[in-house]
């Protein structure tokens, strides 16, 4: 089993919409996929219509009142771990204690003989979800857009992937930066699309050569909670989305 995570600290720009993406599109590919929400928010649990009342979610998991197969939920979507917004109260409680930080990673490893990848959503904070996920992984995508302050922020996240490689996880690696909602006819953007390469060359991170461009079936596929490879499968997006698959497949090969 390959573990990726979708990360940035900054909010809206595609984690939640890629790590579905790529979930589904792994899926379309034959592999077994298990979906876990880290985000308090819960959009994933949402758009796969899995439970967060009266059920088993990743708040159970982590104070241990049940196994990981209880907290998993089969949907029509695929496996999935579901969120749950209690989890924002006990962040603080679960980071003040360092072995906590690799319950999930040992959640994991428990079920890693019943999937071929499992894809995490993270929340928009570097604390103690995102680090755990980042622990559990194999590797990072790093979803970004092409707005004023991505490559400041880009900085930080890569920083702290690099802070989780050295102390705890020493395979992690970062399969790519992503370009998401990309419009070439924007200035900004196009200049970002350029200019990123170059500045993972120096900052030492991958850029996919896939951008996922702007697309209003995406928000349409949202808000009707559809997925967006079913309902609008030539769309740009999903097209762009099938090619990082692709993409995404090679690097987890190198290992
Ligand atoms: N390729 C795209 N084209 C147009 N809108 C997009 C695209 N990808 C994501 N969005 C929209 O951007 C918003 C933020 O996306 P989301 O995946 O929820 O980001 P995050 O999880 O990082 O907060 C959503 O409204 C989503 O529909
Ligand atoms: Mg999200």
């Amino acid at each position: 089993m390959k573990t990726i995570t979708i990360a940035n600290q900054k909010g809206g720009v595609a984690k939640t919409t890629t790590a579905l993406c790529i979930a589904n599109g792994l899926q379309e590919v034959g592999y077994n996929v298990l979906m876990i929400d880290l985000d308090p928010q819960c959009n994933t649990t949402t758009t796969y219509q899995a439970q967060t009342e009266d059920t088993n979610t990743l708040y159970d998991l982590l104070h241990k009142k049940c196994t990981v197969q209880e907290s998993i939920q089969k949907t029509e979507s695929g496996d999935i771990i579901a969120g749950d917004k209690n989890l924002a109260g006990i962040e603080g409680e679960f980071a003040s204690q360092l072995k906590n930080y690799s319950l999930l990673k040992k959640a994991l490893e428990e079920v890693s003989d019943q999937y071929d990848f499992t894809i995490i959503d993270t929340p928009p904070n570097i604390g103690f979800y995102m680090t755990s996920a980042l622990i559990a992984s194999d590797g990072v995508v790093i979803p970004i857009k092409a707005e004023k302050f991505a490559i400041d922020g880009l900085a930080q996240i890569v920083s702290n992937i690099k802070d989780a490689q050295e102390a705890a996880n020493e395979k992690l690696k970062i399969y790519g930066v992503l370009l998401t909602v990309y419009d070439k006819r924007t200035a900004l953007d196009a200049i970002v699309h350029d200019q990123l390469p170059e500045i993972g060359e120096k900052e030492g991170f991958r850029v996919f050569d896939t951008s996922i461009r702007v697309c209003q079936q995406v928000k349409e596929a949202q808000s009707r909670q559809v997925r967006l490879f079913d309902e609008y499968p030539n769309c740009n997006a999903a097209v762009d989305y099938a090619n990082l698959i692709k993409e995404l497949l090679q690097e987890v090969k190198k290992g």
